[in-house]
């Protein structure tokens, strides 16, 4: 049987006190919307239909080319909200998956399992149902004596009797298609919302003899809601021990994975260490056998294997095999750093590369410049990129010495094998095998101590 999927977006989600949409905050670093879609679109559906309202031109863009939309210019409920897709869909024979926008823990086996329970009970209409903790603001399953499922009744709507029930609608439903659209027909806006109740449609199809049923889930872990920030950081929390326990299965170590905040789709290789409190976002990628200690905060960058990040800073950055950083640096965007490079404390680095085995150890800036191998970088050197208006480059050429507490004042191409004294400021180009002094010269004036004001009435030996 055909699968489709509809999921509801289109709510501003006024409890989230936020100028984005609600199901664009993101739960590890994936908009709540995204994580939906992904979910399903792993049930291989013959169609997903996202239903978005006004202004969510941003929905639509991070949905791209995973689904079609349906647009809903008022909401007025979950119920009106289905219905938009019925241009989309009110013509197919088939189960539709119908899920709310902003519950993003579920995954693809639990709505394999919703549909194979579906089929095989030959439901018009089946809820996924969980027991909550603290059932507030969810609505409730009302089932007969028998068990049989009723209706479904609404925070807002229900009496103290109804609303003491702990078993409630987790927003996903699994419906035959063509009688979910023939009952949408039927929902009506009595309740005390004022709304269409996509959960009046159980009661609806139960009233025209239909088989209404619900599943089950075995725990509530998947079911949270999101309509507020607590719920969106207890989303993230789950989330987070999920994405750890993936790595830590696929032989990535954590020291503490409760502090690691690794993004969904961030990939580690095996035997890589994570110490507590580090952050890894957005497109990132690790090797194997690295280690990354407390304190590193690592974004949208490629790290090779066996590589050190000591309490660093990286964003657009890319570490080749072999190389280590920190403490206390700070990689930008395009910062390269070659194989077997070192990068010590106090260094930051943007819009540069560092050649194979170069050094860079200590209190230094490099910026819009290309560093060959084997370089050694003096501590406390800058690379003076910028006169205030325009940024210029400098190359510094294989096996050179860059002596501590220089300054090179780009542009400036230093050739290979070339020697930079220590404090000098460099202004104009090196040729190979020179050196260059560029600083003033030391003068010591003898006796000058007694000259001293202060030395007639102290003495410092
Ligand atoms: C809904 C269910 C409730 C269930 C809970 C599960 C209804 C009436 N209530 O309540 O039984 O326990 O989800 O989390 O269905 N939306 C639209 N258009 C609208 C209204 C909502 O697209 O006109 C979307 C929202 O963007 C959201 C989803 O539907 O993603 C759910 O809406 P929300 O207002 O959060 O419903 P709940 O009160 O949480
Ligand atoms: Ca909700």
């Amino acid at each position: 049987m055909e699968k489709y999927v509809v999921v509801l977006a289109a709510g501003k989600g006024t409890r989230m006190k936020s100028k984005l949409y609600k199901v664009l905050h993101k739960v590890c670093g994936k908009t709540m919307v995204e994580h939906v879609v992904d979910a399903a679109r792993g049930v291989n559906p013959a169609k997903i239909v996202t239903v978005v309202g006004t202004g969510a031109g941003e929905v639509e863009k991070v949905l791209a080319n995973k689904s079609e939309f349906a647009f809903q210019e008022k909401q007025l409920g979950t119920g009106d909200a289905v219905m938009t897709a019925k241009e989309a869909l009110g013509d197919k024979d088939g189960a539709t998956l119908v899920v709310t926008g902003d519950t993003p823990l579920f995954t693809t086996d639990t709505f394999n399992e919703l549909f194979k329970y579906h089929a095989k009970k030959g439901n018009a209409a089946t809820v996924l149902t969980a027991e909550a903790p603290n059932p507030f603001g969810y609505g409730r399953i009302i089932r007969d004596d028998q068990g049989n499922v009723l209706r479904i009744v609404e925070q807002k709507d229900g009496n103290p009797e109804e609303l003491k029930v702990k078993e409630i609608n987790t927003g996903v439903f699994c419906f035959d298609n063509k009688k979910l659209f023939e009952a949408l027909k039927h929902v009506d806006n009595n309740n005390a919302q004022g709304e269409y109740y996509l959960t009046d449609v159980l009661e609806i199809l139960r009233n025209s003899s239909e088989r209404v049923d619900a599943y089950k889930m075995p725990d509530f872990s998947e079911s949270l809601g999101v309509n507020d920030r607590v719920a969106l950081a207890q989303a993230t929390k789950t989330m987070q021990r999920r994405i750890n326990e993936m790595h830590m299965r696929n032989g990535v170590s954590f020291v503490d994975p409760d502090t690691a905040y690794i993004d969904a789709g961030v990939k580690i290789g095996n035997d890589t260490v994570i110490e507590g409190n580090v952050v890894i976002k957005g497109n990132t990628e690790i090797g194997n056998d690295c280690y990354i200690t407390n304190g590193s905060r690592i974004v949208d960058s490629k790290i090779g294997n066996n590589v050190t990040i000591t309490s660093s800073t990286l964003q657009e950055a890319k570490m080749d095999d072999n190389t280590d950083i920190g403490p206390n640096s700070h990689l930008r965007p395009k910062a390269v750093i070659r194989k077997g490079a070192h990068i010590g404390n106090f260094v930051e680095i943007k819009k540069a590369e560092i050649g194979e085995n170069t050094k860079v150890g200590h209190l230094t800036y490099v910026g819009d410049a290309t560093l060959g191998k084997d370089i050694n970088v003096g501590c406390g050197t800058i690379f003076s990129n910028y006169d205030g208006v325009k940024k210029f480059h400098t190359n510094v050429g294989d096996h050179s010495f860059v002596g501590a507490g220089s300054t090179l004042i780009a542009p400036i191409n230093v050739a290979d094998h070339s020697f930079i004294a220590a404090d000098s400021t460099i202004t104009k180009d090196v040729g190979k095998y020179d050196m260059a002094i560029a600083r003033g010269r030391q003068v010591n004036k003898p006796d000058y101590w007694h000259k001293l004001p202060l030395s007639k009435d102290k003495e410092w030996e």
